[in-house]
């Protein structure tokens, strides 16, 4: 489903070179429940960034799906985005003036679908994800659990096959992100979306179906758990 091969990435800051990424080289297969581990500046974002779209490597290629992503225009590659990946980040990024519900049907109603499939599909994966009665909550009425929960569901709206999370429980409490953790297993097995999140956190890892450690830049290790 994803092939990255020879990956590499250096960022340039005035004379300095950091290479951010080595040579990675990875296969992640449909379904899977995939944790990117390691410390702080290893290099999880810069990987989580490129499998997303959001940056190109310097070398390698990233294939998702039988696509190519280093061919396509920035056009082809937004749309390809959109189509495909979902996105959960450490602080949630939920649009601060708009209702959970407004926030989850965002991204449907800039597409010519029939409002009443819109309302059918968000409040049921709102249901899904333990929001019932909350929908016409801003996110400042919302906990952090209860946040994330809403940016799971946002990132689940368009049916995507892969979603990428960075850091997703870095600012909750270890029961909330063991919470946030086992909703995001539960999506995984219901809808079978390969779900990739990034940790530095050895709890959280525990989670993970299958886990590689980064270490500057590099796959130290890469293990079956599950
Ligand atoms: N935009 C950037 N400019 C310069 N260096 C960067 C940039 N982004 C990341 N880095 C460096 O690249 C390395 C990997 O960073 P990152 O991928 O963010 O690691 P992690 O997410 O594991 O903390 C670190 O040394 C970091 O300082
Ligand atoms: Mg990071």
């Amino acid at each position: 489903m994803i092939t990255i091969k020879h990956v590499s990435k250096d960022y340039h800051a005035g004379d300095t070179v950091v290479h951010a990424l080595r040579g990675v080289s990875l296969d992640i297969g449909r379904g899977e429940f995939f944790s990117i581990a390691g410390p702080s500046g290893s290099g999880k974002t810069t990987l989580l960034n490129l499998i997303g779209c959001i940056d190109d490597p310097d070398s390698g290629d990233i294939i998702i799906d039988g696509e190519s992503v280093s061919g396509k225009t920035k056009k082809d590659l937004a749309l390809f985005r959109r189509e495909k990946l979902g996105f959960v980040f450490q602080s949630f990024n939920l649009i601060p003036v708009l209702t959970a519900y407004e926030n989850v049907a965002f991204a449907l109603s800039l597409l010519n679908i029939d409002s009443r499939k819109i309302k059918e599909r968000t409040s049921a994966l709102l249901k899904e994800v333990g929001l019932e009665g909350m929908e016409n909550r801003l996110p400042s009425k919302l906990s952090g659990g209860q946040q994330q929960r809403v940016a799971i569901a946002r990132a689940l709206i368009k049916k995507p096959s892969i979603v990428l999370a960075d850091e997703p429980t870095a600012n909750l409490d270890s029961k909330t992100g063991a919470e946030v953790l086992k909703l995001m297993e539960d999506m995984n097995k219901k809808h079978g979306t390969i779900f990739i999140f990034s940790t530095h956190d050895p709890m959280v890892m525990e989670f993970a179906y299958r886990l590689i450690l980064l270490h500057d830049g590099e796959i130290t290790s890469d293990e079956r758990r599950k």
